[in-house]
């Protein structure tokens, strides 16, 4: 196998074993899912991490039950982020956003007032249905060079081209990428936000690792992969939304020299990556995901052995590799409260945990949840004591299994 963004030679660094699509969810807990490898490996060359084995992005996104939460974190990420935008001059008030896996549209919602057009892109039927009931232009399909170009013939060259957590979704970043370059014109900004190798690493993320991430982006992976298509990087934003994300701003790389001058957190965020990740760093990564998994397998052993209720709250796709990597079944756990409707009713694959509707999580409630959306922590623990639930405890198993 070889790096997917620069060619070079890869070493496998952690084998999850044969684990279902985590976003997949079942319908009965009988239907049987389909395992595939989940194994991650290094590249020698640029540092990318990436999954050996990509299943293809037509099945895994063709009717998606992933919905953007609408939740205070989240608003208060886009308000951030669009007022950097703003700030630094990246848009402006007549600027055409064109947003690619923009779901149902909420980060468009909130930048359509300041802008004068936005078109979202996403490739869910389901999801594209939604973003237009809510009032967001959105076309149906995968964004790569052949739409790029179809989108920018019918529609004109977007000055602003957003990618909000989807370019690690795709086994092939260089189609994408390449669409990008194609419909920027030369004064244009491509935004490419995506959770951060470095946090993921640091943070005992193992959990960020299922088959729809399919790359584990740093710094020094992406300004090999512009590189490649002719884009520079100017700016980053760190983010810490879904437990450590990086918004990497570039532009043509022959854009006028004034328009390419790195902001000076570039230099300083790429210095303190190139210091802390390491192969030292993975092999740290890599112990403690074993021992997040024996502990975790120990405290709910123990746990359920003295007779204590324990739920899920959060189906998220991390909560299918947490639970099915350390081996948790609906036997320890029989319940995942999560407020995405399309998801309640269904079941986790493999550890067949039953998905319901939040407020079984205010009625009085198990004796612990697993905060299997441990990225929302502050505001699902708020949640839940605000609406009269004082009795559950919390069982937060990332950074490191603890209970509060
Ligand atoms: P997220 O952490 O975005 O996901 P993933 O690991 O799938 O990328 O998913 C959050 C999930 O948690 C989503 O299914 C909605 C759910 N959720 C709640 O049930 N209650 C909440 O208060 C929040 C913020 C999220």
């Amino acid at each position: 196998m070889v790096c997917r963004i620069c060619g070079d030679t890869v070493d496998p660094v952690l084998d999850l074993g044969a684990m279902p699509p985590a976003n997949i969810l079942k319908t009965s807990r009988d239907e049987r899912e389909r395992c595939f490898p989940l194994v991650l490996e290094k590249c020698r060359g640029c540092f990318n991490l990436q999954l050996r084995d990509c299943l293809d992005e037509a099945d895994l996104y063709r009717h998606y039950l992933y919905l953007t939460p609408n939740s205070p974190s989240l608003r208060s990420h886009y308000a951030r982020l669009a007022d950097h935008m703003f700030g630094e001059g990246y848009a402006h008030e007549g600027s055409f956003v064109l947003e690619f896996g923009s779901n149902v549209g909420l980060f468009l919602r909130h930048l359509e007032p300041r802008v004068g057009r936005v078109l979202g892109v996403d490739p869910a039927q389901n999801v594209c249905a939604i973003a237009r009931e809510r009032g967001i232009e959105t076309e149906c399909a995968f964004f790569n060079r052949q739409t790029a170009q179809d989108l920018a013939a019918r529609h004109g060259r977007p000055g602003v081209v957003i990618a909000r957590h989807c370019c690690a979704h795709n086994k092939d970043p260089h189609g994408i990428i390449a669409g990008v370059a194609d419909i920027l014109p030369d004064d244009g900004i491509f935004i490419m936000e995506n959770a951060y190798v470095l946090k993921t690493l640091l943070s005992n993320q193992f959990d960020q690792i299922y088959h729809e991430h399919m790359f584990y982006y740093s710094i020094r992976s992406v300004e090999t992969l512009f590189a490649m298509h002719g884009l520079r990087l100017v700016d980053i934003l760190m983010a810490p939304i879904h437990g450590g994300s990086v918004v990497f701003f570039a532009r043509r790389a022959d854009a006028k020299a004034s328009a390419l001058r790195p902001r000076n957190r570039v230099q300083r965020y790429r210095g303190e990556e190139a210091q802390a990740l390491n192969d030292a760093l993975v092999s740290v990564f890599v112990e403690n995901t074993h021992k997040i998994k024996a502990d975790l397998k120990a405290l709910i052993a123990d746990l359920v052995g003295r007779d204590n209720q324990i739920w899920a709250y959060g189906a998220t796709a991390k909560g299918s590799t947490l639970l099915n990597f350390v081996g948790i079944t609906d036997r320890q756990v029989p319940f995942c409260v999560d407020s995405t409707p399309l998801k309640q009713g269904r079941y986790i694959p493999m550890a067949n945990i039953e998905i319901c509707a939040e407020d079984e999580a205010w009625r009085g409630g198990p004796d612990y949840f697993l905060l299997t959306a441990w990225n929302y922590k502050d505001e699902i623990m708020e949640k839940v004591r605000s609406k009269g639930n004082t009795r559950s405890r919390f069982i937060v198993p990332i950074p490191a299994v603890d209970i509060v």
